[in-house]
């Protein structure tokens, strides 16, 4: 049994969502500089230096710190094709969209705003109405279905002005460009959006500091002043938000997945517990109030200096998450034992493929207990209300000649969950706020830039080389959707 109240519904991201990327006077953003790479390379960036004209790509995770010749800046190049700047064109199908969400009977969606649609250089003293006007509409639409917008003020894009002029959030300032932009908005849509995130998956700045804080150098002491100076901003958003609406509630957003450890050797378990404290070090911030110990020695270790004030740490401590959500997709196994196994597939957070499990074409983990084990750790930890709001499977889904999708791995893979978190509720008393599964309406991978990774309950007929109708088609996994929010997760089969 679900709550009566469970907010069920589905997730996206305007950087891989929207497109509209200059419609509207959208400024750049670090999404449209970073094109596709492959099945089992992280995205790059591309750039030109303005002097020489020399042109070329970089890497932006996993193993590849980025770096490119002194005077180069990120820009879109035009031989190149950047999945994002269309991705599904949710701007210009926006009411549709949110008629099959509704169809559905969804009671969330959660959604992005991209920061340079509202303020095209990230430090504009005033903003875009335009753009203003563009999510004013959403989110009528969204509430004229009794639909609760879940709002993410930054996931995966910074104004790129902010990145070429300021080095992105390696930089104090942008904390105040930031605290503009939470206000505008907090403002503008008091009484139409309740629920807000800061940062998607803050921890991602662990690996990838262009894609998480626009980042130019990325080095653990820029990736470090970047988390800190996100850390205050949120702080600073929730201290705004309660001034302008008690009412709002600002989660944060962390990328989390449990950590098996492979054998019984000590040593693993030991990794293990390095493997926790990174993943839950952003998390401890921002709902405790404070750095846990182990950051701060390992920062001296490494030479890392924060530049801080005291107002900073009082920040911290006073304004913690109203409640936490985080993302899920399955488990990460890890061991010092490494030869001879396969490593696992995965955004930034791997290891080793786990033999107990089943993977998807990206060697992604298949694991319904992830979702049980990671509501007890972090409801144990943070005693706040929690929220998963991104959890799914990317698959090549096959349109058939009649338009149908026959998604039964989607549906085999969502029941499971579904139960995974019913006992999580029921067996284990926690406090679940909602659901909100990624991807829900078919858009572009963050970690390969694909179309044809797919997550969705819709299908979109967009190709990974930029063709398609862009028509949306109901997949099977749509009206078993549909039944599961009736029966109010009664019925999973
Ligand atoms: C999460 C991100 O980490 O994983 C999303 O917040 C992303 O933006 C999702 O899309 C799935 O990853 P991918 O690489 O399959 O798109």
């Amino acid at each position: 049994m679900f709550p009566k109240d469970f907010l069920w519904g589905g997730a996206t991201a305007a950087n891989q969502y929207e497109g509209g990327y200059l419609s509207g006077g959208k400024g750049l953003s670090t999404s449209d500089v970073i094109v596709s790479g492959s099945h089992t390379r992280p995205r790059e960036i591309t750039w030109i230096n303005p002097k020489t004209q020399e042109t070329g790509r970089t890497g932006i995770g996993f193993a590849s710190a980025m770096s490119f010749p002194v005077g180069a800046i990120p820009a879109v190049l035009e031989d190149e094709y950047y999945p994002s700047h269309v991705a599904t064109d949710f701007y210009n199908h926006y009411v549709e969209d949110i008629a099959l969400m509704a169809e559905m009977g969804f009671k969330t969606f959660r959604m992005s705003m991209n920061w340079a649609r509202i303020f095209p250089n990230g430090d504009d003293s005033t903003p875009n109405e335009e753009g203003l006007e563009f999510y004013d509409a959403v989110f009528d639409e969204c509430i004229k279905y009794g639909i609760e917008p879940l709002v993410t003020l930054s996931h995966y894009e910074t104004p790129l002005a902010l990145a070429i002029n300021y080095g992105g959030w390696a930089n104090r300032k942008v904390i105040d460009f930031f605290e503009t932009y939470s206000s505008t908005v907090f403002k503008r849509y008091k009484g139409k959006v309740k629920y807000w995130l800061t940062f998607n998956e803050i921890n991602m700045m662990e690996f990838a500091g262009f894609m998480a804080g626009g980042l130019m150098v990325d080095t653990p002491q820029t990736k470090a002043q970047a988390a800190h100076n996100q850390f205050v901003a949120s702080a600073k958003a929730i201290r705004t938000a309660r001034k302008i609406d008690p009412t709002i509630q600002v989660g944060m957003m962390l990328g989390y997945q449990p950590t098996y450890a492979y054998t019984a050797d000590p040593k693993d378990q030991l990794l293990i517990l390095e493997k926790s404290q990174t993943g839950l070090f952003y998390a401890d911030v921002q709902m405790l109030g404070e750095y846990p110990k182990h950051r701060l020695l390992k920062y001296k270790r490494e030479g890392i200096v924060l530049e801080d004030t005291e107002e900073d740490y009082q920040l911290l401590k006073e304004f913690t998450h109203d409640f936490m959500s985080f993302s899920c997709y399955g488990s990460s196994t890890y061991t010092v034992h490494t030869e001879n196994l396969e490593a696992s597939g995965g955004n930034f957070i791997m290891g080793i493929k786990n033999p107990y499990l089943e993977t998807n074409a990206w060697g992604w983990s298949i694991d319904p207990a992830c979702l049980r084990i990671s509501l007890n750790t972090l409801y144990n930890r943070y005693h706040k209300p929690l929220w998963i709001v991104e959890n799914g499977i990317g698959w090549d889904d096959e349109l058939t000649e009649d338009n149908k999708v026959h998604d039964d791995y989607r549906i085999n893979y969502l029941k499971l969950n579904f139960k995974s978190m019913e006992e999580a509720i029921n067996l284990d008393g926690i406090p679940l706020i909602g659901y909100t599964m990624w991807g829900c309406i078919d858009l572009i991978s963050a970690g390969t830039g694909e179309m044809k990774k797919r997550y969705g309950f819709v299908y979109v007929d967009r190709n990974d080389d930029g063709e398609g109708s862009l028509n949306r088609y109901p997949k099977d996994s749509f009206y078993w959707y549909k039944k599961v929010i009736e029966t109010q997760g009664k019925d999973l089969d």
